[in-house]
């Protein structure tokens, strides 16, 4: 079996008990996370999240999410994940120290707030910073990208001020090519090609923000 199509399977039958024992799909699993869909359990960890102010300060220009945007960002990843086979996951510590949560520490993967750019982004709670987590979420994604999902390139939008964000494009190999407005703020494109070869297309996963 070749190695995408062995990845591909064993992205399909790895599961990971979630909070509250609701059993959640890994997509991706790294030596530290596992990268997992979605469950309704999770929402008051994304509560919490959402709540941080220096999460908030780089997601929301300050202002606090409500609680209608955090459900609708719930039901996004949701749908995204069942329309196109992948979005925006949950990150989850897949073995937590007594002092870590046991629930969702973050997020990262693929949205489509840019289309038609395809964009990888990422989120951690402040507790977490500093660790390289959201590096290592970041550097499995784009990985998963490129050659299990077979996007042909990869952006990421980053405000010029965030540089603990632009660090990690940079750690992952994106450059900047461009910038790209969104609600009015001007930010930097990162980007980065597949260098190939592209998997074979799966049926039920979209390559595109289209
Ligand atoms: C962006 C975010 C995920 C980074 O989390 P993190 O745990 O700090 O990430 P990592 O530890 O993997 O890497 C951060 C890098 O930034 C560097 N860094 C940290 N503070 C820095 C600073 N003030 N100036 C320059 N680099 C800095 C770190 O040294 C590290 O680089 P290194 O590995 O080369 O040393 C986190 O800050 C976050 O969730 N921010 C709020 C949401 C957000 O901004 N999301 C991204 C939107 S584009």
């Amino acid at each position: 079996m070749r190695a995408n199509a062995r990845r591909r399977l064993c992205a399909r039958v790895r599961y990971a008990l979630a909070r509250k024992g609701a059993a959640t799909p890994v997509v991706v699993t790294t030596e530290r996370l596992v990268l997992r869909t979605w469950a309704p359990e999770d929402r008051s960890d994304l509560i919490g999240l959402l709540g941080e102010p220096e999460i908030v300060r780089w997601l929301n220009v300050g202002v606090p999410f409500a609680t209608e945007e955090i459900d609708a960002f719930l039901d996004r990843q949701t749908e995204t994940a069942r329309l196109r086979g992948w979005c925006r996951w949950a990150l989850q510590l897949r073995e937590p120290s007594q002092d870590d949560p046991a629930g969702v520490v973050g997020f990262c993967g693929f949205g489509c707030a840019f289309a038609p750019d395809v964009e990888l982004g990422w989120t951690l709670a402040p507790a977490m910073w500093g660790r390289g987590l959201a590096t290592e979420a970041a550097e499995a994604a784009l990985d998963y990208g490129f050659r299990t999902i077979g996007f042909t390139e990869i952006i990421s939008a980053v405000l010029p001020d965030n540089v603990r964000s632009r660090r990690i494009a940079e750690k992952i190999g994106e450059v900047v090519r461009g910038t790209v407005t969104h609600d009015g703020l001007r930010h930097l494109r990162y980007a980065a090609e597949n260098p190939g070869p592209l998997p074979l297309p799966e049926p039920g996963i979209r390559r595109d923000c289209l």
